[in-house]
C-alpha cells in the first residue's frame, strides 16, 4: 500500500519502523546530505544521479563534497548499513519508493531565464515507473507556479495518471546553507506546500519526524516556492543596499562597517556586510525565477532588478580600488604582480558558482596584471584555469598587491610581517572581504584598500575612469 493511501499516524509509524523507501533523485550539494541523512534515521533510501562518478563515490562509502563537515561519515554509516545505494537509472529508484524527493540543479540561463531540462529529463524518468500512491516532493528551487503549471502536467501526461488522486506533490524548497548542511537540515524550520492537504501533511510528517524540525505548511506549492525565493532576494537586496552605503559612505569619509556595527545594536536592524559580490548557486540566480514569473503576469519588481545590477557590478569597485591604490605608490596595475587570496564565493566552503572573485581576476587578468591565487580550499589545483598555489606565503612572493578575496577563517591571523618581507615593498593590502583593521596593516607599511578606510577624494567616476584607462593603456 502507498505512503499516500495512509494516514499521517502509519505513515509516522511506518517511519519509525524503517519501512519507508525514499528515493532521492540528484545526490549534490543538496541531495546527497539529505539521502545520508534519510538513511541514517531509517529509511531506506536509493540516490539517483546522472553522473556515474556521484554515483560510484557513494556506493564506495564516501562524499564527494569535500566541506560537509560529518558528511563522508555519515555516507559511509548509511551505505555500510545497507540502507543508503546509488544508481544512475532514476526509473529503477523511483519502482518501489513511498517518497521521491527531487534536488536537480534550476540554473538560470544566459538570457536570465529560468532553465528546467535537468528538471523536465528527472520527470520523465520519475513517470516511467512512478508507483501509485507516491508522494513526489519537489525541493530544487523554482519559480512560484513551476510545479502546477509544468511539474505536475508533464508528470501527469508521461505517467498516465492523475494528481491527487494517483499520486501526491509537495514542494519543500531547500533552505540549508552549503557548509553547513547537515546543522541546517536538522535545525532549519522547513515550509511545505502541497497540492492538496493530504501532500502536504505526509510531507509535514516526513520532515517532522526524519530530521525533527519544525515544519510550516502554506496553502499551496506556489506559496512555498515564493517565500524560499522572498528569503533570498531579502538578503540580495539588503547586501545591494549596504554595497550602496559603503559607495556613498566612503565618499564621504565614513567607515561603513562602523556604521553597519552602531545600527546592529538596534533590535530591528539586521546587519548584512560589503564584500566582493554575491555568489553561489541561489542569490546570483534566484532573483530571475521571480523576474520571469513577473514578466509573465506584467509586474517586473524593480527593486529586485537594480539589486541584481548593483551586486553584479560590486566586484568592479574591488577591482578599481586595488589599481587606485597600487597608483598612489606609483605602480601600474599592468605591470605589477597580485596576489588574490581566496577565490570561492564564500568563507570556508570549496564552492565556485558565480563567485564574484572571478570575475576581479579576469578584470584585473585584462588589464595585464600578472597574478597569482591561493585558497586553501584548492591548495595546489587549478582554478580559473591557473594553478594554486601552495601556501599563501608562496602566492604572496614579490607581490606588489596581496587582494583578500574571499573571508577564509585562514585570513583572519595572516602574519603581516611575513607578508611584508615576501612582497616587493612598497605594496598595497587590498582587503575586499573586510576581515582587517586598516590601522593595523598600515603599521606593517601596507597601503591598504578598501572600505574601512574612506577616501574622501574617490569617486565613482574616478573609479571607472581609472579602470578604462588602466584597461586601455
Ligand atoms: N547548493 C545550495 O546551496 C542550494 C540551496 C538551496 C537550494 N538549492 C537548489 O537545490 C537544487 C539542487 O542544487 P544542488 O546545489 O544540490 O546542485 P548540485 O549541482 O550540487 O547537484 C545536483 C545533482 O543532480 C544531478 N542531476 C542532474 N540532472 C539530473 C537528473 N535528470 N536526474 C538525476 N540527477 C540529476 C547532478 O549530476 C548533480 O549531482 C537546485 O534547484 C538549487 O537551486 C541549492
Amino acid at each position: 500500500m502507498g505512503i499516500m493511501s495512509l494516514s499521517q499516524k502509519e505513515v509516522i509509524n511506518a517511519l519509525r519502523k524503517g519501512k519507508v523507501t525514499i528515493c532521492v533523485v540528484g545526490l549534490g550539494r543538496i541531495g546527497l546530505p539529505q539521502a545520508a541523512l534519510f538513511a541514517d534515521r531509517g529509511a531506506h533510501v536509493i540516490g539517483a544521479d546522472v553522473d556515474p562518478a556521484v554515483v560510484e563515490c557513494v556506493n564506495s562509502g564516501r562524499s564527494h563534497l569535500l566541506d560537509e563537515p560529518g558528511l563522508d561519515r555519515l555516507v559511509m554509516s548509511a551505505t555500510n548499513s545497507g540502507r543508503l545505494k546509488a544508481t544512475v537509472d532514476t526509473s529503477l529508484g523511483v519502482e518501489a519508493a513511498d517518497f521521491v524527493i527531487v534536488s536537480v540543479p534550476t540554473p538560470i540561463s544566459a538570457k536570465r531565464i529560468p532553465d528546467y531540462s535537468q528538471m523536465e529529463e528527472a520527470c520523465h524518468a520519475i513517470a516511467k515507473t512512478l508507483p501509485k500512491d507516491c508522494l513526489i516532493i519537489i525541493e530544487s528551487t523554482v519559480g512560484p507556479g513551476a510545479v502546477e503549471d509544468f511539474v505536475i502536467p508533464l508528470l501527469e501526461e508521461e505517467a498516465k495518471m492523475e494528481v491527487c488522486v494517483d499520486f501526491g506533490v509537495a514542494s519543500c524548497p531547500e533552505r540549508a546553507d552549503p557548509g553547513g548542511l547537515l546543522r541546517d537540515l536538522t535545525t532549519v524550520p522547513r515550509i511545505v506546500g502541497g497540492i492538496n492537504d493530504k501532500s502536504a501533511e505526509i510531507a509535514r510528517a516526513l520532515y517532522r519526524e526524519i530530521f525533527g524540525v519544525e515544519v510550516v505548511v502554506v496553502s499551496d506549492p506556489k506559496t512555498a516556492n515564493a517565500a524560499k525565493l522572498a528569503e533570498n532576494l531579502f538578503r540580495d537586496v539588503n547586501i545591494a543596499l549596504v554595497s550602496e552605503f559603503a559607495l556613498l559612505y566612503e565618499k564621504l569619509g565614513i567607515d561603513a562597517i562602523e556604521v553597519i556595527d552602531a545600527c546592529s545594536t538596534k533590535y530591528n536592524f539586521m546587519p548584512h556586510y560589503p564584500s566582493a559580490g554575491v555568489g553561489g548557486p541561489c542569490l546570483p540566480q534566484n532573483p530571475y525565477f521571480l523576474i520571469y514569473e513577473g514578466m509573465k503576469a506584467g509586474y517586473i519588481p524593480r527593486m529586485v532588478q537594480m539589486a541584481r545590477q548593483i551586486n553584479d557590478d560590486t566586484p568592479k569597485r574591488a577591482v578599481a580600488m586595488a589599481t587606485m591604490a597600487l597608483r598612489r605608490i606609483n605602480k601600474k596595475a599592468e605591470s605589477s604582480k597580485i596576489a588574490i587570496l581566496g577565490v570561492t564565493y564564500k568563507p570556508n566552503i570549496r564552492d565556485l558558482q558565480h563567485t564574484p572573485v572571478e570575475k576581479i581576476f579576469i578584470s584585473l587578468k585584462e588589464i595585464g596584471a600578472t597574478l597569482k591565487l591561493y585558497d586553501p580550499m584548492f591548495r595546489d589545483e587549478e582554478v580559473f584555469g591557473k594553478r594554486i598555489s601552495r601556501s599563501v606565503e608562496e602566492a604572496v612572493r614579490d607581490a606588489d598587491c596581496i587582494l583578500i578575496g574571499t573571508a577564509h577563517d585562514e585570513f583572519r591571523n595572516l602574519d603581516l610581517d611575513l607578508l611584508r618581507e615576501r612582497c616587493n615593498m612598497p605594496a598595497v593590502f587590498a582587503d575586499i572581504a573586510n576581515i582587517s583593521d586598516p590601522s593595523i596593516v598600515e603599521e606593517h607599511g601596507f597601503t591598504y584598500a578598501g572600505i574601512r578606510k574612506p577616501e574622501k577624494s574617490w569617486s565613482l567616476r574616478e573609479e571607472e575612469d581609472s579602470l578604462q584607462c588602466t584597461a586601455s593603456q
